[in-house]
């Protein structure tokens, strides 16, 4: 038995979620589904984006998937509840596949997992102002025991996909002490996987190259600020936003979500592409152990992605629910 936590959060949150739950409830496996509240809506209804009651209830549970929230105008005292939620459940790696769909949108050939740094880099939240206001700085900031655990995630999720090289993305050339740790760890842990090619690429010469032949790359693991920038650049090669999943893995929680927002102006009007959750809900299955039934559920996907049976978005003319209906049709 999987316990599942639902984070429906606001916008389409709710509608894509709702769509994945029944989803996954099509399916001959023994799941439980709790739900917990995270958001703009969870703020002006409990006084917290992000209750402790929610982090216990992803704690409790073998996974969690997540819809999406919206960020209200400046209110003092706000905060992001994703970058909380990542935080206090130690989320340390964040992985996006990039996968081709056959849509005419898409690229070719793309079997790509970027594996991201979660919790530190250049999103250290150490920030401060000096000279007056006239000098601001960041701290970047690297440790040996963030780039083990980073680096050791992306080499075991390639052996498990089958997957022979690794590309470990950095800047060592000019951030020498930042960069060069991370590198340094990387090429010790490598030792370990004597099955697995580890290629070294600069960031600047892998945004480029991915433009240029992003079927080369199998699996690429690198710092936070560039896993945000590649797998934003990467998503568009194989169908964009309304397709685009995420995980954030930690050692005692999960949450898997899809990349985009709350979509203010689609709520409620039954038009969000479910594909994105759809494809998050296969993820978490994958990282629940149950290949079998990610294969399936992926493959149903595709199968109405390849029919046109999709979203205005994809440039089809189903809604939502109709979506989710398809897929489920398909999946045995
Ligand atoms: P967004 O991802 O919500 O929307 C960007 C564009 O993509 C819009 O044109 C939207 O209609 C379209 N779109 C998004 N999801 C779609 C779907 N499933 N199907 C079809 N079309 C889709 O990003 P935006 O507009 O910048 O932000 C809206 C709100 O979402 C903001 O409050 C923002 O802070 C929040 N946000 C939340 C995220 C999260 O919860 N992880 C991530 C990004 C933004
Ligand atoms: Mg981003």
């Amino acid at each position: 038995m999987h316990k599942i936590c639902l984070l429906p959060g606001d916008g389409i949150g709710p509608e894509v979620i709702d769509c994945a739950e029944e989803v996954l409830r099509a399916l001959p496996l023994d799941l439980e589904f709790i739900r917990a509240d995270i958001g703009f809506g969870a703020y002006e209804g409990l006084g917290t984006p992000l209750p402790d009651s929610t982090l216990d209830a992803i704690r409790s549970s073998s996974a969690a998937l997540f819809g999406a929230v919206t960020t209200p105008p400046a209110i003092p005292g706000y905060f992001s509840p994703v970058v909380r939620m990542r935080q206090s459940l130690d989320l340390f790696a964040n992985l996006r596949p990039c996968r081709s769909i056959p849509h005419p949108s898409s690229r070719p050939n793309i079997d790509l997992l970027i594996v991201r740094e979660n919790t530190e880099g250049m999103y250290s939240g150490i920030e401060r102002m000096e000279e007056n206001g006239d000098r601001a700085v960041t701290e970047r900031v690297i440790t040996r025991k963030g780039s083990e655990r980073i680096v050791r995630k992306a080499f075991d999720l390639a052996v498990q996909s089958g997957r022979k090289t690794v590309h470990l993305v950095h800047k060592a050339n000019i951030l020498r002490l930042t960069c060069g740790l991370f590198r340094e760890v990387a090429l010790e842990v490598s030792k370990e996987y004597p099955g697995l090619t580890m290629l070294e690429m600069l960031v600047d010469t892998c945004a480029m190259e991915l433009v240029r032949a992003p079927e080369q790359f199998e699996v690429i693991v690198t710092t936070n600020l560039f896993g945000d920038i590649l797998s934003d650049e990467a998503c568009m090669f194989v169908g964009g936003l309304g397709t685009a999943a995420s995980g954030n893995i930690g050692r005692d929680a999960a949450v898997f979500e899809p990349v985009h927002g709350s979509a203010p102006t689609l709520a409620g009007t039954d038009k969000a592409n479910p594909i994105a959750t759809l494809l998050a809900a296969a993820m978490m299955l994958e990282h629940l152990n149950e290949m079998g039934y990610a294969g399936r559920l992926r493959s149903s996907i595709e199968n109405c992605i390849a029919n046109g049976q999709v979203t205005e978005d994809l440039g089809g003319s189903l809604t939502t629910s109709q979506t989710a209906r398809q897929v489920i049709q398909r999946l045995n």
